[in-house]
Parts: C-alpha cells; sequence; structure tokens
C-alpha cells in the first residue's frame, strides 16, 4: 500500500544546493512507491540561487502542470517566500508532523516547504505522510485563506 494516493497529476519538487539532498532523499522515496513527480532541480549541490527553482515550482502550480509541490532549501524560508509570489501557491514552511498536518487542514498549503539544514529523513518522511494524507477542513479555514491576497 502507498505512503498516501495520489492525484492524477505529479508533484513538482524544486530545491537549492542546501536541500538538495533532501530532494533526493525524497525523489528516492517517491521512486520506491511508484508516485509520480517532476524535479524542476537543482541538480547538483552547487551553490545556486533558490529564486530561480521556486519559480519553476511556482509557474507550474500556476499553470496546472502540478496541485502540489515539496520545495527545500536551507531553513525552507527562502524558497518558501519566493514561492508564496505566485498566485495559485500557498507555501507553508514545516518542520513537523503536527505542523505539516495543519498547513494542509487549516491553510489549505498546496507547497511543502522544507527546511533541510534542520530535519531529519525520518522527520521529512513523517511530514510528506502527514501533509499528503490530510485534506482541507474548508469552512471558516476557506473565509480565512480568501482574505489573504491584498
Ligand atoms: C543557502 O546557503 C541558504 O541561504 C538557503 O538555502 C536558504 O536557507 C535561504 O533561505
Amino acid at each position: 500500500m502507498a505512503i498516501f494516493s495520489q492525484g492524477e497529476k505529479p508533484i513538482g519538487l524544486a530545491s537549492d544546493h542546501a536541500g538538495f539532498e533532501t530532494k533526493r532523499y525524497i525523489i528516492q522515496l517517491f521512486e520506491e512507491q511508484g508516485i509520480k513527480y517532476i524535479d524542476f532541480g537543482t541538480y547538483t549541490s552547487n551553490s545556486v540561487d533558490y529564486p530561480d527553482f521556486a519559480h519553476k515550482l511556482g509557474r507550474a502550480i500556476d499553470d496546472k502542470e502540478c496541485d502540489f509541490g515539496i520545495a527545500v532549501c536551507g531553513t525552507g524560508n527562502g524558497i518558501n517566500m519566493a514561492l508564496n509570489k505566485h498566485k495559485s501557491v500557498r507555501s507553508a514552511l514545516c518542520w513537523n508532523a503536527e505542523i505539516a498536518s495543519l498547513a494542509r487542514a487549516h491553510n489549505n498549503a498546496n507547497v511543502l516547504a522544507l527546511p533541510g539544514r534542520i530535519v531529519s529523513e525520518k522527520e521529512v518522511y513523517d511530514m510528506i505522510i502527514a501533509f499528503f494524507n490530510t485534506g482541507f477542513e474548508g469552512g471558516r479555514h476557506q473565509t480565512r485563506i480568501d482574505k489573504i491576497p491584498c
């Protein structure tokens, strides 16, 4: 049995060099699980600028090529900030499974942003399980999300 049931579209993955190893772990997990994904880079551990990869994933979500994504940089903050400039993206910086689950239930997050230099592979695994197995609760949370754009 798969760790979560995927929708029709591939999950978009993006990282900078500081998130590269964590993204590699996620790719290995998705390969083992038969989960479809698109890797928007970076593809080596050479130093790069996280917005270049955040925007590739953000554009794929804006263009409806992907419904969901996972983004990793060192702290998770930079890649999260860049992703949230995209109109269709609600990217949530998460560091444990409870926050990842609440990011879906309360914020209808469509990108899981991770601090690759801070979290362990086990924590990443647990966050992926929590994020992709939790549905949005709607109701008062939808009212609040509707007030986010300025
Ligand atoms: C790269 O050294 C680091 O600054 C970056 O991965 C990220 O943590 C920025 O928010």
